[in-house]
């Protein structure tokens, strides 16, 4: 750890300079023709002429590491403090090797596996001299109209904060410096923001104190718990507060109540925007609001910059919220090593083994793939004759929309995969239809669409479906790679049509009169409705955006090499009528039960309620049952054992989960909630003896006044295979 002593640093700062250490910007401040990379609203910024950017804190989205290097030596040689630059990136799920999005990694509810790609995300970030990632995205989404819902670990809060501490412990290690091949991660965003209006990006959010207690902040206090070094501020209102400028959320929640003592960084031009939501009269206001929120560094506008200098010379401003801020970017300086060395890890002969994080990108592919639906029709034979016919066939932009970093030529298409495992002579390809609908102006600031191989669709001419019904012809089973262009999902990314285009759904319905096998490949940031299609697959893989080995993950599940194992971490819903939707919704008074059409109950006349396919739900190529359930009590806790036997004739993995439901309690409970989650590799007859710990506190609730409620009375046990399969029950008496 160094030696450095932050406090005395501070002490040798002007004001100009401590202001300077909590403003950030891109990295064209220093060099012209810079591939930066502009990830939000790109007009000027007003930036004032007696800003010295000799005095700036850190960078953001320099992705070039020789651009990286330069911008450091001359910051170094100009400024008068020497304090190192920070910089900072957009490393959501992958460096140089891309891993599925971070949806699709839950699905494979491996949270090792995710904390070991965390870790080559770290390694390969450490040698490009990033510093900074902000990742993990821990918000919890049950909107399918968002966009962002790719980018989150989906629906449950137990999930979201396995998922949120992995990451963080990947990416930082377990230390307090962020040592070798480690960099700082930054959990976002801070809190909510899954829950906005409508699905509707950068919209409203109302939510319950207990709501936010009980479902939202959990994953943001596992990164906390996890030592997180940085926590980004979101876009919403919460509640009528904008997230960015809220005292309840910044200082009583994170700081006093979580512990959080690191860096609170806004988002995007987040300080900014409070004045353009009226909450602040102007950028001064706006900058106090912020500074007394606690947010330490203002992401890419001239606020802080601007004005702090004026705030405190005037007294407006209490110039130790200043110093407390600027302490803390120093001391996270100081972790990194940046005052040893301001060219921490950044190197051009790192022996980095590309091959071994390939081999872990293939296997949390694998494990995120779903299998929802198999009529016998998978594992496909190698001796069958097979036409891969689909928009994503030969479609190489599919590593997801925050593949900055990703070189999507890489990336080998599904129809590749497929000829070097089945050999050229027996697979054929055609496009079939059109990703998109029409051609759409997904309205990407120029350098970032580039920069992810972004392309605003252009439609073929001709028509595809006839050619497609020539190249199926002769096919012994047809597999359909269909889903959404990438820039349907991610940042901006909402909409209220999430079924597949319309041109898909002809060529599916064209392609069922051959009355051959069909094979659904699904890639998608989101949960689609495929209610319209669903009869017409005899089998269903859902892939998300898999990362650079995506194909050679679905080829080798295809083909039997692999047996699948992804879980759903979202519900897929019947209809976009029906969102938000989630498993762990609260009880109604007037339940409709399955099957059931009674009027005066909570149902929709038209459609189920219940999701085309339920939270947990995947299916393996053998078969597991479930036996053996006992609970026993301990002091405020019960061990809870079960047994899984594999009865099928290949081994698997199975994802045991722990359900509670409490019927009777001073708040309203969800119908059930996830506690517990198992996955293990069972062979063929193996019986696997499995058991989770259950506590008080696990059971225990928020009520709406930041305390939980004790709960009194019964509390129902499930271990099931999914949400919708809970093949054991019992219950504790409290
Ligand atoms: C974006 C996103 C945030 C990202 C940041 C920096 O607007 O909301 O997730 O990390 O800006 O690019």
């Amino acid at each position: 750890m160094s030696a450095v002593d932050c406090k005395k640093i501070l002490e040798t700062l002007t004001l100009e300079e401590k202001v300077g250490q909590l403003v950030q910007l891109g990295g064209e401040f220093f060099l012209e023709d810079l591939k930066s990379v502009e990830t939000g609203p790109s007009e000027k910024i007003g930036l004032s002429d007696s800003f010295n950017r000799y005095n700036l804190g850190s960078v953001i989205n320099v992705l070039d590491s020789k651009e990286i290097k330069e911008i450091q030596k001359v910051y170094l040689e100009n400024s008068r403090h020497k304090i190192p630059l920070l910089f900072m990136a957009d490393i959501i799920h992958g460096y140089q090797t891309i891993f599925p999005i971070p949806l699709g990694q839950a699905a494979s509810f491996n949270f090792e596996l995710i904390e070991k790609a965390a870790e080559v995300s770290a390694r390969e970030s450490y040698y490009g001299g990033q510093h900074v990632t902000f990742t993990p995205m821990v918000d919890l989404s049950r909107d399918a109209r968002w966009g962002r819902i790719s980018e989150s670990p989906g629906e449950d809060p137990y999930v979201n904060s396995r998922f949120s501490e992995a990451v963080v412990r990947g990416l930082q290690g377990n230390e307090d410096s962020i040592g070798k091949e480690k960099i700082a991660a930054t959990v976002k965003h801070y809190v909510g923001y899954g829950s906005v209006e409508s699905g509707r990006e950068y919209n409203a959010v109302e939510m319950s104190e207990s709501t936010l207690r009980q479902f939202h902040l959990p994953a943001f206090k596992a990164a906390v718990d996890a030592n997180v070094r940085l926590v980004m501020t979101a876009f919403h209102t919460l509640n009528g507060v904008p997230a960015t400028g809220s005292k309840w959320i910044n200082n009583d929640i994170l700081r006093k109540e979580l512990g959080f003592d690191g860096v609170l960084i806004s988002d995007h031009s987040a300080v900014k925007e409070l004045s353009y939501y009226g909450y602040a009269k102007d950028d001064a206001e706006a900058a106090k609001i912020a500074m007394e929120a606690t947010v330490d560094i203002d992401m890419k506008t001239a606020v802080y910059a601007n004005e702090l200098v004026t705030l405190v010379k005037s007294e407006q401003l209490d110039v130790e919220l200043l110093d407390d801020a600027v302490l803390r970017v120093l001391e996270l300086k100081k972790d990194l090593g940046l005052f040893d060395n301001p060219y921490r890890g950044l190197s051009y002969e790192a022996d980095i083994n590309y091959e071994e994080h390939l081999e872990i990108a293939l296997e949390l592919a694998e494990e995120s793939v779903v299998m929802l639906k198999n009529n016998n029709v998978l594992p496909i034979d190698k001796n069958k004759k097979i036409a891969i016919i689909g928009p994503n066939a030969n479609n190489k932009f599919l590593l997801g929309m925050w593949a900055i970093t990703g070189d999507a030529s890489k990336y080998e298409t599904l129809f590749e995969a497929f000829q070097r495992e089945y050999g050229n002579d027996r697979v054929i390809t055609s496009q079939g239809a059109n990703l998109v609908d029409n051609v759409k102006n997904y309205g990407f600031p120029e350098k970032l669409a580039k920069l992810i191989s972004a392309k605003d669709e252009t439609l073929a001419e001709q028509d595809l479906i006839e050619e497609a019904l020539r190249c199926a012809q002769d096919a012994d089973v047809i597999v359909l790679s269909l889903g959404e262009n990438m820039l349907d999902t991610g940042e901006g990314g909402s909409k209220v049509d999430i079924e597949l285009s319309q041109k898909q759904r002809e060529l599916v319905k064209t392609l069922s009169t051959l009355n051959k096998p069909m094979v659904a490949v699904i890639n998608s940031g989101r949960p689609n409705v495929l209610s319209e299609l669903e009869q017409d697959f005899d089998a269903i893989l859902y892939a998300w955006y898999g990362g650079h080995k995506m194909s050679e993950a679905l080829v080798n599940i295809i083909s039997g090499k692999t047996n699948p194992s992804g879980k759903l971490p979202v519900s897929l819903p019947r209809h976009v009528g029906q969102l938000p939707l989630y498993y762990n919704n609260y009880s109604s008074a007037r339940p409709s039960l399955k099957g059931e059409k009674k009027r005066f109950t909570s149902r929709y006349i038209d459609v189920d309620n219940d999701p085309l396919y339920s939270f947990g739900y995947g299916l393996s190529y053998t078969q597991f049952e479930y036996s053996n359930l006992k609970i026993s009590p301990k002091d405020k806790s019960w061990d809870i054992t079960y047994e899984v036997t594999n009865t099928g004739d290949r081994e698997g993995y199975e994802v045991s989960q722990l359900y509670i439901h409490v019927p009777v309690s001073k708040i309203v409970r969800p119908v059930l909630e996830l506690k517990g989650i198992q996955k293990t590799l069972i062979k063929p007859g193996e019986v696997f003896k499995g058991s989770f710990e259950l506590t008080l506190d696990d059971i225990n609730f928020y009520d709406n006044a930041n305390s939980k409620i004790e709960t009194q009375g019964s509390v129902e046990v499930f271990v099931g295979s999914s949400s919708n399969e809970l093949n054991l029950e019992s219950v504790i008496e409290l």
